[in-house]
């Protein structure tokens, strides 16, 4: 099945609150960009946010720059319909994060809970992590969320990769500093516990060149 094809499925047949990693409330994205003072006007981009609420207590909380991504269109009109007349105040894109053509330093803040551990190839991670770099302006907010170590193998039913703070770190490379990492036992709606590990990344100034190019800066 293909990738949209399953994750369509899903949302068009189970409620919001019955995938397993649904949360009332997305409380530590939540508390971790209190702690980084990102600011009201701050844009904020949500990757495949599914039907979290994370968006629904930005708005609460003031924020007017959101933007909602995701492949699945019904996940989106999950969340829109939620919202009711607070929908027109968010941006909504239905599309793969890996090859939608996002404008260049559009994003303060960058928010993935649950998306980056679905890429298994090296090539599918570069390609999530240069939509970052071009994407997201330097200086700015990186919030990544993947299973943890000791997580799951599995999430919807897809193998996943599982990280620690360093090695989800060092799947972003140079190009980043770490702000820091917080862990998580995320209960399911079925009672299971899953770990899930939060680094909080942001992309720095003197983004190394590629072997070859420095190279032929110093010749
Ligand atoms: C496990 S869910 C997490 C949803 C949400 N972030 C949360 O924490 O509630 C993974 C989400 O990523 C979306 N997704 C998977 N691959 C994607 C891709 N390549 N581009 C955009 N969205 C993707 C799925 O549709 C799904 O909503």
């Amino acid at each position: 099945m293909q990738k949209k094809e399953h994750w369509e499925k899903v949302y068009s047949s189970k409620q919001a609150d019955e995938v397993s990693w649904f949360q009332p409330h997305a409380a530590l994205s939540l508390q971790i960009i209190h702690d980084n003072q990102v600011p009201a006007d701050a844009r904020i981009l949500d990757v495949g946010a599914g039907a979290s609420t994370l968006v629904d207590d930005l708005l609460m909380n003031g924020y007017s720059h959101l933007t909602v991504l995701d492949i699945s269109g019904s996940a989106l009109h999950k969340t829109r319909s939620r919202l009711g007349a607070r929908a027109k105040e968010v941006v909504w894109l239905e599309a793969d994060i890996l090859n939608f053509a996002l404008p260049a330093n559009q994003f303060d803040v960058w928010h993935d809970r649950a998306v980056f551990h679905f890429l298994l190839s090296e090539q599918e991670r570069s390609q999530y992590v240069a939509q970052v770099l071009r994407t997201v302006r330097i200086g700015g907010l990186v919030i990544v969320a993947t299973f943890a170590e000791d997580g799951p193998e599995k999430c919807s039913g897809l193998p996943v990769m599982r990280y620690n703070a360093n090695t989800l770190h060092a799947e972003f490379g140079k190009s980043f500093e770490l702000l820091g990492s917080v862990s998580e036992r995320h209960l399911t709606p079925s009672g299971n516990e899953q770990r899930f590990v939060y680094v909080s990344l942001t992309p720095l100034a003197a983004a190394m060149p590629p072997p070859i190019a420095r190279a032929h800066l110093a010749s």
